[in-house]
């Protein structure tokens, strides 16, 4: 299969986040001025969320599905370095590692952690050469994406022949009691506990927001198909604990 050509026409973000924006450009707007205002406490924030998703979570993903040393590593969404530390230290000083993200915010906060290039730009639009990188990683981010398509497109794009994509996301538990539970923690206890962290940032807003993205989140089963239509070989999704996936593709060695 060819890769997809990206859609023309503009996206309509889902419905249930109308209270957020009603369009691609306000979406990125106030999602960016969101994590800019939420950078500085947000690694405080994620360490409450604890389910497990920490850097130990991120760092094994990636060794597991075949970062190595050596690689030229893509970390898209890489906000204030969580996975890019972690792929930092698979790839080693043979390696290499970009880390793009269009939160300055968010950058500076990895900058001051990591000394990796960072590129300020969105998913949908890498400004890196066609088959760039051999690996690209995307944590927690995907629901953030106005167009998956073009995201996707891109990454088929900037991977060398045979490299790989991992994306890490939370999905929506299926069960109700799940569905609650969920939306309740990421959007009233994690805001909550985060006024008593060390950091003044406004964590709280993303929180909440978080907690109702994942509720809009992009299923699955969606998710894969989109990765395949885009021309991704060996497409696959593995979930831990009920809500934790590992979205993974590979571009084809050979173009079919
Ligand atoms: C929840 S943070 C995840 C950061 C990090 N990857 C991690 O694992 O903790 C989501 C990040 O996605 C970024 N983001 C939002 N929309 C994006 C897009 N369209 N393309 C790339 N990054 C985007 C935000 O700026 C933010 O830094």
């Amino acid at each position: 299969m060819t890769p997809s050509e990206p859609r023309n026409a503009p996206l309509k973000p889902d419905p249930r986040l109308n209270a957020y924006f009603s369009d691609e450009d306000e979406r990125r707007r106030v999602t960016r001025a969101m994590f800019d205002q939420a950078a500085a406490g947000y690694d405080e924030a994620e360490r409450l969320t604890g389910f497990g998703s920490g850097p130990w979570y991120r760092h094994e993903v990636l060794r597991r599905n075949g970062l190595a040393a050596g690689m030229h590593l893509l970390d898209v969404a890489a906000g204030t370095g969580l996975v890019t530390v972690a792929g930092l230290a698979l790839v080693g000083p043979q390696g290499r590692v970009l880390a793009l993200d269009p939160s300055p915010g968010m950058l500076a906060e990895l900058r001051r952690k990591v000394d990796v290039e960072t590129i300020e730009g969105y998913a949908e639009a890498i400004p890196l050469p066609d088959a760039h990188v051999d690996f690209i990683s995307m944590g927690y981010a995907l629901r953030h994406v106005g167009d998956m398509d073009r995201a996707f497109a891109e990454y088929h794009r900037v991977l060398r022949p045979g490299g790989r994509v991992c994306l890490m996301e939370i999905s929506r538990p299926h069960n109700r009691l799940g569905q609650w539970l969920l939306a309740t923690y990421l959007g009233r206890v994690v805001p909550l506990l985060s006024r008593f962290g060390r950091r003044q940032a406004d964590v709280g807003r993303l929180w909440a927001y978080y907690g109702d993205t994942v509720a809009a989140a992009i299923e699955p089963a969606q998710i894969l198909d989109t990765l395949r239509r885009t021309g991704f070989e060996d497409v696959r999704c593995s979930v831990t604990f009920g809500i934790f996936r590992e979205y993974l593709a590979r571009k084809p060695a050979q173009a079919s």
